[in-house]
């Protein structure tokens, strides 16, 4: 008897591709929230911790204790993970299919985006990684104390640690770079098959990855100007 293995359908190049849209969207609207909700700052210390704490309650009664945020967490790592696993996935076989290198790669070739996904990723998870540890355990901020969201931020991006400033912005425009190719590709797919439409989805990529950008920036750098204290 032959058995034959059948591929499942989500292991097909179109399936993958949908992880990638599907976590890619999950992951975009989680950072929209979190750039919004970042911008309470400029709202004064007890309003930003209020909604800080507001953020560990939502859900009750109907779930008990922090179950929300558990969740949250659940499905933001299953996101980040299935769309680090779908692009690796997808970059091995599309070198698969090219057994032989460019010997000299055409710059033409895809955008400086397209082409520094994967080292911006790379870029993206260790920023989270050291994130966590700053703002969300305390273990890497002066202050340190997880009940204090607004003094945890004041310390961090203190004019004398501009370091820590320069790291969040590096990483942060690495992220800038990584949407504007994952907006492109989504607006691209949506839009008209057109040269005029794939102008219009590469503009509107641009103009969502600049804004949300902006937003996360403007934090650190009014805690660095002093604007916020
Ligand atoms: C650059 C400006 C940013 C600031 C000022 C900032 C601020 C914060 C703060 C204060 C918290 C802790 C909230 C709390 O525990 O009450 C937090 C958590 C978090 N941030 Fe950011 N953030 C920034 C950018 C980012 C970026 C770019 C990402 C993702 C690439 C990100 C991902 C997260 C995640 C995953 C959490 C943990 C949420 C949880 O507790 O489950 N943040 N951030």
């Amino acid at each position: 008897m032959v058995v034959t293995r059948t591929r499942s359908p989500i292991r097909s190049n179109v399936g993958l591709k949908a992880v990638m849209a599907v976590t890619g969207i999950i992951l975009v609207l989680f950072l929209i929230l979190h750039m919004i909700g970042n911008l309470k700052v400029f709202t004064g210390e007890t309003s930003f911790d209020h909604y800080a704490h507001w953020l560990r309650d939502i859900g009750k009664p109907l779930l008990p204790g922090v179950w929300f945020l558990w969740i949250q967490r659940g499905v933001l790592t299953v996101a980040v993970v299935a769309h680090i696993a779908a692009a690796t996935a997808l970059a091995r076989r599309s070198r698969a299919a090219r057994p032989v290198r460019y010997a000299h790669r055409p710059k033409v070739q895809g955008s400086y985006a397209a082409r520094t996904m994967r080292w911006g990723g790379v870029i993206i998870l260790l920023f989270v990684i050291y994130h966590l540890l700053d703002l969300t355990t305390g273990h890497l901020n002066p202050v340190g104390d997880p009940t204090r969201p607004y003094a945890n931020v004041v310390a961090d991006f203190a004019p004398e640690r501009w370091y820590v400033t320069l790291f969040y912005t590096l990483a942060v425009v690495a992220l800038g770079f990584h949407l504007r190719h994952g907006a492109f590709s989504a607006f691209r797919s949506l839009g008209q098959q057109t040269p005029k439409g794939e102008r219009r989805a590469r503009t509107a990529a641009l103009v969502f990855a600049v804004a949300l950008c902006a937003g996360f920036l403007v934090v650190p750098f009014a805690v660095l100007t002093g604007l916020v204290s």
